[in-house]
């Protein structure tokens, strides 16, 4: 998932990288001198918001996020506003006009499989883009990756971690794990403390994201209000409509170049009507392992329906039979419980089978 590009050989703009020299609290005229850029731009001259925005690559950017991921209204409203926020930041810095740069560090609250990841990797793009990260990649990292099991551990792991993220975005999966109420002497705290110091002292060179539920994230603010007081933009991504799920499905379908039959496409909003209530249900995710599944009926049906020719059209169908075979449809409401759905594709042991 993390990937790690080479440092940029160059700016890609002519203003300074935020994050390198030439951005912070310093006076706006040092500031230009030390990065080497162009003049400050005289206080009766104008600037183009339409330019700004092409050679940011931002709307491209937004246009992208809107046809790729069904509905989410209200998170991409937020990221628009990001995004106009940070436009602007640049035209006034064109002009000299000094302010600090915006806080970046954001919370991504949402049941699982609603998207936060795929978004996350979006705002690293659209960040790196406007200059405000360097290399703009993500790197997910849950508990267990920052903190240590023994006494002296967390601090190297956690700063290991650190490393790695520099220039990019840190995706902290369920991030209030690193936090035990019950146990004072727990490592998580020193995790959180070095994160912490990061994401004041270090705002240029990384983006701190912070994901889970929205309920647990509330109680790790509340019981963490140095975290709560550093996360500039709280983004809560709604569960899927029926409606919604059927959309990205059919999304999937297309990008793999997979057809419903009509009865198919019945089949699977019937299957997605009864998986929506069961326990395990992970929106989008579920979605994506259920078309798994089908694809995997879809060719053994196919391979094993012997003496017969076969067409395009054969092999890019899947039928209602190939839905209707789920396990979802049989009264058997409980799998085998998993320890954690999270990252399995395959769907088997996910309730989707
Ligand atoms: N709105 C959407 N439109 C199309 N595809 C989507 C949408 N939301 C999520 N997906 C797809 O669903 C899958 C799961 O999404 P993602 O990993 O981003 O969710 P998540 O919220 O990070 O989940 P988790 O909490 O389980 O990590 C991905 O394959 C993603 O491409
Ligand atoms: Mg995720």
């Amino acid at each position: 998932m993390a990937q790690e590009d080479d440092e940029p050989k160059s700016r890609p703009f002519g203003i300074p990288t935020p994050g390198q020299r030439g951005y912070g609290g310093k006076p706006a005229e040092e500031e230009e001198e030390e990065a080497g850029q162009p003049d400050r731009l005289p206080d009766d001259a104008t600037v183009d918001v339409d330019a700004e925005k092409k050679e940011t690559h931002a709307d491209e950017i937004l246009a992208r996020l809107d046809t790729e991921l069904v509905g989410l209204k209200p998170v991409k409203t937020r990221i628009k506003e990001i995004s106009d926020l940070l436009v602007v930041d640049r035209l006034r810095r064109r002009f000299g006009i000094g302010s600090t740069r915006p806080t970046l560090h954001m919370s991504f609250t949402g049941s699982p499989g609603t998207g936060k990841t795929t978004v996350a990797l979006r705002m690293a793009e659209l960040l790196k883009g406007m200059g405000y990260l360097a290399k703009g990649h993500l790197v997910n990292v849950t508990r267990d990756d920052l903190v240590g099991q023994y006494i002296g551990h967390t601090a190297p792991k956690t700063r290991e971690v650190l490393k790695r993220a520099m220039g990019g975005v840190l995706f902290i999966d369920e991030a209030y794990y690193l936090y035990r109420q019950e146990n004072e002497r727990d490592y998580g705290q020193e995790a959180i403390e070095i994160l912490l110091q990061i994401m004041e002292n270090n705002r240029e060179d990384m983006v701190v994201v912070l994901a889970g539920y929205k309920d647990r994230m509330n109680v790790f603010f509340q019981s963490n209000p140095g975290m709560g007081s550093r996360i500039a933009h709280h983004i809560d991504f709604p569960d899927y409509e029926l409606d919604e799920l059927m959309q990205i499905g059919q999304l999937m379908l297309d990008q793999q170049q997979y057809k419903f039959s009509e009865e198919a496409e019945a089949a699977f909003r019937d299957y997605l009507e009864r998986r929506m209530k069961q326990p395990r249900f992970a929106n989008a995710r579920s979605v994506r392992n259920a078309l798994e599944r089908a694809r995997l009926r879809q060719a053994s049906r196919i391979v094993n329906t012997t003496g017969r020719q076969l067409t395009k059209a054969d092999l890019l169908r899947i039928e209602a039979d190939d839905i209707r075979q789920s396990r979802v449809f049989s009264d058997e409401e409980d799998g085998p419980a998993p320890a954690d759905s999270n990252g399995d594709e395959t769907g088997d042991e996910n309730g989707e089978g």
